[in-house]
């Protein structure tokens, strides 16, 4: 028998031994990312003069002045979206895939500026390719099955062995992607329906084919209120314009995109029903925003912070962020708009937050990590 003494503080011991675990947050559900997108989740595949060619200062001050008070060669002041979902995951930022030195084994982003869905041969092909970089959702997926075949998980089987464990702890990010592809076939003789079907096929065959090596936690991102950038309200009439000061024919290009890719993504989960995949839906959580902005303390919502000229946009395509002739503005979180195209920390971090904890994944995002923590 224990003497009561002995027993006091064995069971204090095993009290606190017991307690510790269960009373502790539970242990992120997840152990890595693999992202993927374009400028908007790219974390430094891209540097100055190897990017878009309108931005192409992205290595420069005062990109990345905010948070990490240098340039990364993320394209915009601070954190992006996908820095924010590793920091609510407790993971590292995720390097970039041509970081060779970088430590993986949280994950690797491979989304790269200037990045289109559609493959690069169809814009070489229409003589698009003046203000193309050749990267695509292509590039991306040919560069995971770099990363996969070291893990000798390379065939389209579903869900074989050794992709299991590749896949097992892994968030598959799919971040926007799509927006390049209409912007480069402005004013060609390309339809912009071409491009619709071609872009919102070139997404889900890509969502597909990773579904098919074995992702189980997937969230897919539809396209921003793409009108509602400074670009594309520099470059329209001021006649067209939406309920909420946007280009209208613009907004609505990218809504009936998103509206297609909800349609191809519903019929991946039935025919994946063992994956989840969540779609975010960031058109309407942009549109959110807009309408919320002094409440958000946003009290720029098209000018840019960063760009010359003044005026209503401050943007110039000669004098683009990082340029000798552009400066930025002293209060960056009070602006949606970073560079004429991408967005201010401020608003990746509203953006993030509606997506992880808000309404605007379907399924919500919480439900994903429920499932995955279940699944443990
Ligand atoms: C692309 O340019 C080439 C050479 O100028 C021309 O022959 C061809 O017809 C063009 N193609 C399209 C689709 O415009
Ligand atoms: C990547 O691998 C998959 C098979 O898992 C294959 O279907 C696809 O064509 C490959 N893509 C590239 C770009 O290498
Ligand atoms: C949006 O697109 C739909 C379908 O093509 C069309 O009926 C509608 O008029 C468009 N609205 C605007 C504002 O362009």
């Amino acid at each position: 028998m224990w003497t009561l003494k002995t027993m006091s503080t064995f069971s204090t011991a095993v009290f606190l031994l017991l307690l510790t675990p269960s009373s502790a947050t539970p242990p992120p559900p997840f152990k890595k990312i693999y992202a993927f997108g374009d400028s908007y989740t790219d974390t430094g595949n891209t540097k100055s003069g190897t990017g878009p060619r309108a931005f192409t200062y992205v290595s420069n001050l005062p990109y990345g002045r905010t948070f990490f008070h240098r340039p990364t060669n993320r394209y915009s002041d601070g954190r992006l979206v996908i820095d924010f979902v590793a920091e609510s995951l407790s993971l590292p930022y995720l390097p970039p895939y041509l970081n060779r030195n970088a430590d993986t084994s949280a994950g690797i982003n491979y989304a790269v500026a200037g990045s289109t869905a559609i493959r690069h041969a169809f814009f070489v092909k229409n003589n698009l390719t003046l203000i193309l970089t050749p990267q695509s959702l292509q590039t991306q997926l040919n560069w995971f099955n770099k990363t996969l075949k070291g893990k000798k998980c390379k065939n389209a089987v579903l869900s074989p062995a050794e992709c299991e464990a590749v896949f097992r702890d892994a968030l598959v990010w799919v971040g926007e992607i799509g927006a390049n592809d209409y912007a480069y076939s402005v004013g060609s003789t390309v339809r912009s329906g071409t491009i619709l079907r071609r872009a919102v096929r070139s997404v889900t065959e890509f969502v597909e084919v990773l579904l098919n090596k074995g992702a189980k936690y997937v969230v897919v991102q539809g396209l921003p209120t793409t009108g509602c950038l400074t670009l594309a309200m520099y470059l329209s009439p001021e006649t067209d314009r939406d309920d909420i000061g946007c280009v209208a024919t613009v907004n609505n290009q990218s809504y009936i995109h998103n509206t297609l890719l909800q349609t191809n993504i519903q019929n991946l989960r039935r025919k994946y029903p063992k994956s989840i995949i969540v779609y975010a839906d960031y058109w309407n959580a942009y549109r959110s925003i807009v309408k919320n902005a002094p409440k958000l303390g946003f009290h720029e919502l098209y000018k840019t912070c960063c760009g010359s000229s003044g005026g209503s946009y401050n943007f110039d395509l000669l004098g683009t962020c990082g340029s000798s002739s552009a400066s930025s503005c002293k209060n960056p979180s009070q602006y949606i708009n970073w560079d004429g195209v991408h967005l201010t920390e401020g608003m990746y971090k509203i953006l993030s937050d509606l997506f992880l904890k808000g309404a605007f994944t379907h399924p919500p995002f919480e439900s994903l990590l429920r499932s995955k923590q279940n699944a443990a």
